[in-house]
């Protein structure tokens, strides 16, 4: 028996890298999220103090005045009640019904979901785990025909399989995992794309669609782009440096203008184990990026992620992979031009002059903001000559500076520092070590740049930095503001000219998140924010067609904020600017990921995952959760069904758009 890893990603992404701090010190942020426990607030008691400790009277009166009128907000819906309990909630007027759960069959020929004896063939066939991005792809004009594709980031081995937790000490112990174990793993990570009908109003997954298909981590890929064929890149399995095998940790992700899928590659550090030869030359690349943390045991059965046995492997993965779902049997691509790093995801937007630009975070404490300009110009009327613009293109990493303005430098190899004299002979390398390239220029430490989205009808561009609470005083800067920043922010960059494209821009601060309420957080939501609106952790976004903003969050909790994750609909214009409503919360321990509107913004599609992933620390539980006892068995509530992450397809009663 060993202790279980950490497998939550949110705690897989403190397990490394330059942000890491040894010690097990309670930062101060967590000491004002401990002491102004949400729990307590609901009991009612501190929340008056802690309001009347921090908030003037005045400022309470305009509060309630801003609600009264409440005309600013882009939003029309009735805020859900923030909260904690095992199943999930959305606005008044809305129906949230489960479109796909973990297990459930993608195709005529797959078994029914038997999770007692669940084998690696079913799960290749059937919805993966832990389903994060949601993508949507019209089919065609009718506007009721669909592929949702879906990334399926990680695996907890404690909620999916029966039998392998002992509770020893209040604490779980999971028993080593075998190889069946792990091959179920590889096949329900990797993502899926499935056809969808629209009946009535409402999406059903469509079984017998022929573009359905899993990708694994075990699915055949191509790596095109600079580091493509270079020797970093060759393994004994592939001399060619351009074949490999499987996508992992795929966290969010996009749809590009012209229909394709793409899956960001973020902690793949946590798959790989074994020991790097003594002063091998990768050793600087792989400690810049937490490789091996050996979180999973795939190496004990898989030469691959054995680091002893095939130390360029780890080269293979943290890249950006494009999915052509049109033909179920392509060759998925790892398109290497985008740079190497733990990628979040990859919105994108076609800019004025028809080059994309697709904005790139790397979801590390310290690490960097970066986008990607295509060389081509994007064809709307032949989707063929789209096909390989991601490898041709400009890849830049941000500098934020103190007067509001920002810089894009370029990641080009002989520019700058990028010389043969700091280790970048090529192109290839500087993709591959793009976080080292990103170093020398002296690009601005984030944090934890997660999901960045283009904003097609303000010209904005919005980025979630989830928190860092390891950002001392001395580092703040203004695009970080916050020493110990345990709620994260939301930053606005205005591109000069209205150019995606441009290499200098302006940014404010949109929203520091956090308890308003409480003054030491620092939190900066308009007045008009109820208790029920803020939010900390801000993660995944969308920007629906009508160009509103809602933002999804990882890392809420009782002990945290006294509320579950959720959906946040955020204003970003007028006198509304930084007023967040809830509209959806997810069961306990859950993550909210994945918020995705239709094009005619009819449906809004939300991916909850892990959920019972904790509730030691909710009064409705308060003591570990695994398999055989959950904090919730959401959504199927039945005794012998454990808990599932599932897509929630979210409607309006009665139909129309959402929140208009
Ligand atoms: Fe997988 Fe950065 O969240
Ligand atoms: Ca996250
Ligand atoms: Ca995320
Ligand atoms: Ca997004």
């Amino acid at each position: 028996m060993s202790n279980v890893s950490p497998f939550r990603t949110s705690q897989l992404e403190e397990a490394a890298g330059p942000g890491h701090n040894p010690t097990e010190n309670p930062t101060m942020g967590e000491i004002i999220a401990n002491r102004f426990s949400r729990r307590d607030f609901l009991r009612g008691s501190l929340a008056v103090s802690a309001i009347a400790a921090t908030v003037s009277p005045v400022a309470l009166m305009m509060a309630d005045e801003a609600r009264a009128q409440g005309a600013a907000s882009a939003f029309n819906f009735e805020e859900v009640e923030a909260g904690i309990d095992e199943r999930h909630h959305v606005a008044a007027g809305y129906d949230a019904d489960v479109l796909l759960r973990w297990g459930d069959p993608l195709f005529p020929d797959a078994p029914e979901f038997d999770p007692a004896n669940q084998t690696p063939e079913a799960q290749a066939r059937q919805f993966g785990y832990n389903n994060d991005y949601v993508g949507f792809i019209p089919m065609d004009d009718s506007q009721d025909r669909g592929i949702l594709v879906v990334n399926h980031e990680y695996t907890n081995e404690h909620l999916m399989f029966p039998g392998i937790v002992k509770v020893v000490d209040g604490k779980l112990e999971v028993t080593p995992a075998d190889k069946k174990r792990v091959d179920i793993e590889i096949a329900a990570h990797g993502g899926t794309v499935v056809e969808l009908a629209r009946e009535n109003g409402k999406w059903r997954p469509v079984v017998e669609g022929k573009l359905n298909r899993r990708i694994t981590a075990n699915t055949e890929m191509e790596l095109t782009g600079p580091a493509a064929g270079h020797d970093r890149l060759k393994t004994n399995a592939d001399a060619t440096g351009t074949k490999v095998f499987g996508t992992i940790n795929n966290c969010a992700g996009g749809v590009t203008p012209w229909g394709t899928y793409i899956m960001a590659e973020e902690n793949f550090h946590g798959y790989f184990g074994g020991e790097l030869p003594a002063d091998h030359a990768e050793a600087t690349n792989y400690e810049r990026l937490g490789v091996p943390d050996g979180s999973y045991a795939w190496a004990n059965f898989y030469d691959r992620f054995d680091l002893a046995k095939e130390p360029n492997e780890p080269n293979r993965f943290g890249w950006i992979v494009e999915v052509d779902v049109m033909d179920p049997n392509s060759t998925p691509k790892k398109r290497t031009a985008l740079g190497r790093f733990k990628h979040e995801g990859a919105e994108s937007i076609v800019n004025k002059d028809g080059r994309v630009v697709f904005y790139l975070g790397d979801d590390e404490r310290f690490d960097y903001v970066y986008k990607f300009v295509t060389s081509g110009t994007y064809n709307p009327d032949d989707r063929a000559a789209n096909m390989d613009l991601l490898d041709e293109g400009t890849l830049y990493v941000a500098k934020f500076t103190e007067d509001g303005t920002m810089t894009w430098m370029p990641l080009v190899q002989g520019e700058g520092p990028l010389t043969a004299e700091n280790g970048f002979n090529s192109q290839a390398d500087v993709v591959i070590e793009a976080r080292r390239a990103g170093d020398l220029l002296g690009a601005t430490k984030m944090d934890r740049p997660e999901d960045i989205q283009p904003n097609g009808s303000n010209g904005k561009v919005y980025v979630m930095l989830t928190n860092n609470t390891k950002r001392t005083e001395e580092q703040v800067n203004a695009a970080n503001p916050r020493a110990k920043n345990a709620f994260g922010h939301i930053i606005e960059i205005a591109e000069d000219g209205g150019d995606f494209a441009a290499t200098t821009g302006k940014w404010e601060v949109l929203l520091k998140c956090g308890d308003p309420s409480v003054a030491e957080v620092g939190a900066s939501f308009s007045t008009a924010t109820t208790e029920n609106g803020w939010f900390g952790m801000p993660d995944n976004c969308a920007v629906d067609s009508a160009g509103r903003l809602w933002v999804s969050t990882d890392g809420n909790s009782p002990e945290a904020t006294g509320r579950t994750d959720g959906l946040w609909a955020v204003d970003t214009e007028g006198e509304a600017r930084a007023t967040s409503k809830l509209f959806f919360r997810v069961p306990v321990g859950a993550e909210m990921c994945g918020p995705l509107f239709t094009p005619d913004d009819e449906t809004a599609f939300v991916a909850v995952q892990h959920p019972a992933d904790g509730g030691d620390d909710w009064e409705g539980f308060g003591r570990p959760s695994y398999y055989e006892d959950l904090s919730t068995r959401w959504p199927d509530f039945k005794d012998d069904m454990p808990v599932r992450p599932s897509v929630v397809m979210i409607t309006k009663q009665g139909g129309g758009k959402i929140a208009v």
